[in-house]
């Protein structure tokens, strides 16, 4: 953290994590491996922590920069973004109703429809762009509405002010996934959420090599507590080592998200003209269904784009056997771009189109990006 006054987001993020240790002088942070804290004769815990599990420094510190960069009090880093995801279902009670968007993540939509309903929850998926049937599904016993803007993999926009409304009329809260923009580019705090998730695996960590996730907090209130009880009790702890290189990816977010979305909308605008492709997902065109919503709300239309081949599963099958430097894999937020089928990569259940193609844009040039492209699209 820095000692200046007011620094600014970019600021904020290099500067995330401890200070210089003052008896050793180090700029880097150590990752501390201790699974265990010990006692005096006293049994008197030394320090601050009793046992990883239940936190240690490393987690500590990722939580702490998350939680300053998104403009929340408080959070919880968890091993995934799954198991951030799991901890907030978890801490609510049997009965409780969430209002889910319909459109998220599919491993969040799995989770919604499948264990969260065996734990007792009563989850009832949304068309989050239509403000009539959110205020119609927050009804007493809604806790939660959950939000995914944009989402994975359609890039569907949500009002975050009306939505933050609708349920703070009904006496929810709202959880806003903003692993897709970061706080780089939205802040859903700042329009109105209580708290924001993120699989920290994807641009918080940036370089594909660590798993995490994150679920900060505007108040440390009750849900607070809840949700961290279920990280000590559940047990989805975050390693110090990935911990210490998410923290690390934290340094250069700002950056890496600037270049992503810059080559992002290039490539948006040359599928957009493609004769090959029947639609692009990319909340930055202007024919973008939510382009209006997301330009009043994002600084940037961060660096996912999905694309539907008109000729089929087929030609989108092919275009992505035929990437070469666009990597085939799943995931996204990382330096690399990655390419993938995304209907294979879901799986049995997945509802995406089998036409489309998921891009994850990274940091390479982007007219080498635009020629490998070219050159996977034309001629099918
Ligand atoms: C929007 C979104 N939320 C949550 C997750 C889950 O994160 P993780 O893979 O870190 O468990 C993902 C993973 O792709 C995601 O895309």
């Amino acid at each position: 953290m820095t000692s200046i006054p007011n620094p600014r987001f970019e600021t904020r993020a290099v500067r995330s994590g401890p200070a210089i240790d003052a008896r050793s002088g180090e700029v880097a942070p150590p990752i501390h491996v201790s699974t265990t804290f010990g006692r005096d004769t006293g049994s008197r815990l030394l320090g601050d922590h009793f046992y990883a599990r239940y936190a240690h420094p490393n987690q500590e510190h990722l939580q702490r920069a998350i939680a300053d960069l998104e403009g929340a009090s408080a959070g919880v880093a968890f091993a995934s973004g799954m198991g951030a995801a799991a901890a907030v279902m978890q801490s609510l009670a049997p009965g409780d109703h969430v209002a889910m968007a319909d459109a998220c993540y599919f491993g969040v939509r799995r989770l919604a429809g499948g264990f969260a309903s065996k734990w007792g929850l009563n989850v009832e998926f949304v068309d989050m762009s239509d403000i009539a049937r959110v205020s119609g599904a927050v009804g007493p016993k809604t806790r939660l509405v959950w939000v995914e803007t944009p989402s994975n993999p359609m890039m569907r926009v949500t009002d975050l002010r009306r939505v933050a409304e609708i349920a703070h009329a009904g006496g929810a809260r709202l959880l806003v996934d903003n692993t897709f923009a970061t706080p780089v580019l939205q802040r859903p705090i700042e329009h109105g959420a209580d708290i924001v998730l993120h699989s920290a695996t994807k641009y918080f960590g940036g370089h594909s090599d660590a798993l995490g996730g994150c679920v900060v907090f505007r108040e440390p209130d009750a849900m607070f507590d809840a949700v961290n009880e279920a990280l000590q009790v559940l047990g989805a702890a975050l390693s110090p080592f990935n911990a210490w290189l998410v923290l690390r990816g934290l340094k250069t977010l700002a950056c890496r998200m600037g270049a992503q979305t810059a080559n992002a909308a290039r490539i948006a605008d040359m599928l957009a003209a493609h004769p090959n492709v029947s639609r692009v997902y990319y909340p930055g065109l202007a024919d973008h269904p939510g382009h209006a919503v997301a330009a009043s709300q994002m600084s940037g239309f961060g660096a996912v784009v999905s694309f539907r081949m008109k000729q089929g599963r087929d030609a989108a099958l092919t275009v992505v056997g035929r990437a070469r430097l666009f990597l085939r894999a799943t995931s996204l937020g990382g330096v690399e771009s990655l390419i993938e089928h995304r209907a294979t990569s879901e799986g049995a259940g997945s509802s995406t189109p089998d036409d489309l193609v998921r891009l994850s844009v990274g940091i390479e040039h982007p007219d080498d990006l635009i020629e490998d492209l070219s050159q996977a699209l034309c001629p099918v």
